[in-house]
């Protein structure tokens, strides 16, 4: 028997690896997914396999997760309850995936992951799992042993040799971060009046060391993906590399709320996110010049829709992907630049240009033109207003 665990290398896998062998009694294959959570990997695969894995996978899966994850869901300007872009929810599917690919090219029967069940992840590793093997079994050690507490699972690890993190590495805050973002719960967040402390700036500096001088940058498109920035040409991976090093430096796309959990209770998290908030803001703006208004107005009737698929873990759904094909196609003028001005944690669009504009100056000047005939407005009021004719009277 074999099981495949999405292992971290931090405590918490561990105990869960050292768990399930135990407790399944068969074999525990890990994959570590580098996902740029700029963390240091080196090292992780021998401690799997010294805490009891037969076999480690590190993997570098940062490209795809841009490419194939992060950037699909920037064409659709997903965004949850209208603020949250989505960083956690949005890697689960992509770490599942290879989690289900390595079952089968392992011959397991099962994966494991090391979410609660309190949370929104266990539902996402579940559903995409369900979605692409359902002959694979879900391990969640979170909900099936009998700790019950931090205690019990520090001793745990203590009796079997599991190193505890020094007192000073211990963290503050349930984290999880990655290329798009990091998110900060628990501790004194779970408070919802008490302002976060500075343990949970990570990626993006606090607004009041922000440098006083205002940073312009270009960033160029093609069919809503971002391809340049400043003219150089970089990969997915590298440009939301770059966005975070800028946007992170003048305290861009911090965001502190409480949002509503697919499992039902409310929550507070803290999430910097500042290469996708400087995304986010630029592809919307290009979209102001490139995308026909009835066409913008139709895709962003779905962003909610869409934006709930991911946050319920419903990537791998038929829903999901028939809006993707849809939004995919509006974005096929979506190319152009956006030039940005980033100060104190603002992204300000100042200029946009595009081949395929369809913004006419023509058309919108206040100086005199010949193609619009004002007195032509005068109709068009009067017969919308036909039906509104002494509503209030
Ligand atoms: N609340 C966010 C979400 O549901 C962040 C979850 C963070 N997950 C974690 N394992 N720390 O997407
Ligand atoms: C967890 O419960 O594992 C983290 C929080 C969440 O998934 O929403």
């Amino acid at each position: 028997k074999k099981v495949v665990l999405a292992y971290s290398g931090g405590l918490d896998t561990s105990v869960i690896l050292k768990w399930i062998a135990l407790t399944y009694n068969c074999e525990v294959v890990t994959l570590t997914a580098d996902l740029g959570q700029e963390e240091d990997l080196d090292g992780v695969d021998e401690k799997a396999l010294a805490t009891g894995a037969t076999r480690a996978y590190v993997e570098d899966l940062r490209e795809e997760f841009a490419r194939d994850y992060i950037f699909p869901m920037m064409r659709a300007n997903a965004i949850y309850e209208g603020r949250y872009l989505l960083g956690t929810s949005i890697a689960r599917p992509l770490i599942t995936k290879r989690l289900i690919e390595i079952a089968h090219e392992e011959g397991a029967q099962a994966v494991a992951h090391g979410a609660t069940g309190k949370g929104n992840d266990q539902v996402r590793f579940e559903l995409s799992a369900m979605a692409l093997d359902p002959s694979i079994k879900v391990i969640a050690p979170w909900r099936e042993w009998n700790f019950r507490s931090r205690t019990d699972l520090n001793n745990f690890a203590e009796q079997h040799g599991i190193p505890l993190p020094v007192a000073a590495s211990r963290k503050l805050y349930s984290m999880d971060r990655n290329m798009l973002h990091c998110s900060f719960e628990g501790g004194e967040l779970e408070s919802p009046w008490l302002e976060p402390g500075p343990g949970s700036y990570i990626m993006a500096v606090p607004v009041e060391e922000a440098p006083d001088e205002a940073e312009y940058i270009e960033l160029e498109f093609i069919n809503g993906d971002p391809v340049a920035l400043n003219g150089e040409k970089l990969s997915p991976a590298e440009m939301v590399k770059a966005l975070n090093t800028v946007g992170g430096k003048h305290g861009v796309g911090r965001l502190d709320m409480v949002e509503n959990r697919f499992v039902g209770m409310k929550s507070r998290g803290v999430y910097e996110t500042p290469g996708g908030t400087i995304l986010h803001v630029a592809h919307r703006d290009l979209e102001g010049i490139c995308l026909d208004r009835d066409t913008m107005h139709l895709r962003d009737s779905m962003i909610p829709k869409y934006a709930e698929c991911i946050y319920n873990g419903f990537w791998f759904a038929p829903e999901r992907e028939a809006m993707q094909k849809l939004i995919d196609e509006t974005q096929k003028n979506v190319s152009g630049t956006v030039r940005i001005k980033l100060y104190k944690g603002n992204v300000i669009p100042v200029g946009r240009k595009s081949p395929y504009s369809l913004y006419r100056e023509d058309l919108a000047t206040f100086e005199e033109d010949d193609v619009y005939d004002q007195a032509d407005a005068a109709g068009f009021i009067k017969l919308q207003g036909l039906r509104l004719l002494g509503y209030k009277k």
